[in-house]
């Protein structure tokens, strides 16, 4: 049996690379496979100014593997401080392709972002009119909301009414995890659209929960029910232009992860677009592989599709990966979907 599959190169639409010694380890398990990311801001301190993101992105580009084409897409950390003219300014160099939004509270380094959403009313004024997509973790931060409510909760109390009150804003729905958030883009119309990651597509909250804790499968937003996650296999297979892949690979080293309060966040940049085939394959909708991966992203961000290719294989014997990345911060744990996986990217 071997079946091949060529797409155009994949993009990351929603990447944690971090800094330093870990940005070095874990930069060319994501640069090996995509020729894009949209690299998220939450470092500490947080990526706030267009200056703070034109010098991230030269430390990310000289953390490249030396035989790396790879493109990082920077972002901007909105706080109740960002000034529209330098948010402005950033995208009309071309530096910048996103602002995102994080709920203060809501999830890793995120103490600087909005408790106030009247306090960003001009920040999303000015992206409305130049079109610069706003991307949205979206979860309340309400103590008495449930954790597994806080995403349909946002939607309705949060996020829908900025963007009646705010016509025109672009907006990036990361990393959806209920049926809500699936319903809620198609809803949307063509200024709206959502990244769904590779590990909401394996996991339901009993693979955290049942048979002993598991930390590598804790992120957030957290796994939610088993229905929840088959409405986002349906979004992603299904090809529809509004819903693409942004990963949310985000890695902690294991000493954070496996401990008494363990960090958010599962590592899927390494066997992604294998898990992905795999996925695609089961549900009879590999010839949709390339609109959530490689089309579909770029179209919504207004940029054309890689020239360059990527082949997987599909294969009798298991894909075999490293159960660890080895990075001068530490061990890194891949992502284990739970299941032998039998395609992989042909080099
Ligand atoms: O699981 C997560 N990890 N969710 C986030 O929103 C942040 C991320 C991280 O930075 O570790
Ligand atoms: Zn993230």
């Amino acid at each position: 049996m071997m079946k091949k599959l060529t797409l155009r190169r994949p993009d990351d639409w929603h990447l944690h690379l971090r800094d330093d010694a870990m940005l070095q380890g874990i930069l060319p398990e994501t640069t090996r496979h995509f020729a894009r990311a949209i690299i998220m801001p939450n470092l500490v301190p947080p990526v706030v100014t267009g200056a703070d993101a034109a010098a991230y992105r030269n430390r990310i580009l000289a953390a490249l593997p030396d035989d790396a084409a790879f493109e990082p897409l920077m972002t901007l950390y909105l706080t109740e401080d960002t000034d529209p003219a330098d948010v402005a300014a950033a995208h009309a160099s071309g530096l910048v392709k996103a602002v995102k939004l994080y709920p203060a509270g809501a999830t890793t380094n995120s103490n600087s972002g909005v408790r106030d959403f009247d306090r960003v009313r001009a920040v999303f004024e000015t992206m409305a009119e130049i079109g610069l997509p706003l991307c949205v973790h979206g979860e309340v931060t309400t103590a008495s909301v449930d954790i597994f409510d806080r995403e349909a909760v946002f939607i309705d109390t949060v996020l829908d009414p900025i963007r009646r009150a705010t016509p025109g804003l672009r907006v990036v729905m990361e990393h959806i995890t209920t049926r809500q958030g699936v319903d809620y883009v198609r809803a949307g119309g063509e200024d709206l659209a959502a990244t769904i990651t590779t590990h909401h597509l394996i996991i339901n909250r009993n693979h955290i929960l049942v048979g002993g804790i598991k930390p590598h499968y804790y992120c957030l937003p957290v796994a939610k029910r088993e229905e929840h996650r088959l409405a986002l296999r349906a979004a992603a297979t299904s090809g529809e232009a509004r819903f693409f892949l942004g990963t949310d690979s985000a890695p902690h080293i294991d000493s954070l992860k496996e401990q008494a309060c363990g960090c958010a966040g599962c590592f899927t940049a390494t066997n992604t677009m294998a898990i992905l085939a795999h996925v695609f394959d089961e549900e009879g909708a590999l010839d949709q592989l390339e609109r959530f991966t490689s089309l579909n992203g770029p179209a919504f961000y207004r940029m054309p599709a890689n020239d360059s290719t990527l082949t997987l294989e599909k294969t009798t014997e298991p894909a075999d990966w490293p159960a660890k990345i080895l990075t001068g911060a530490g061990p890194v744990t891949v992502f284990d979907p739970g299941f032998p996986v039998h395609w992989q990217v042909h080099d």
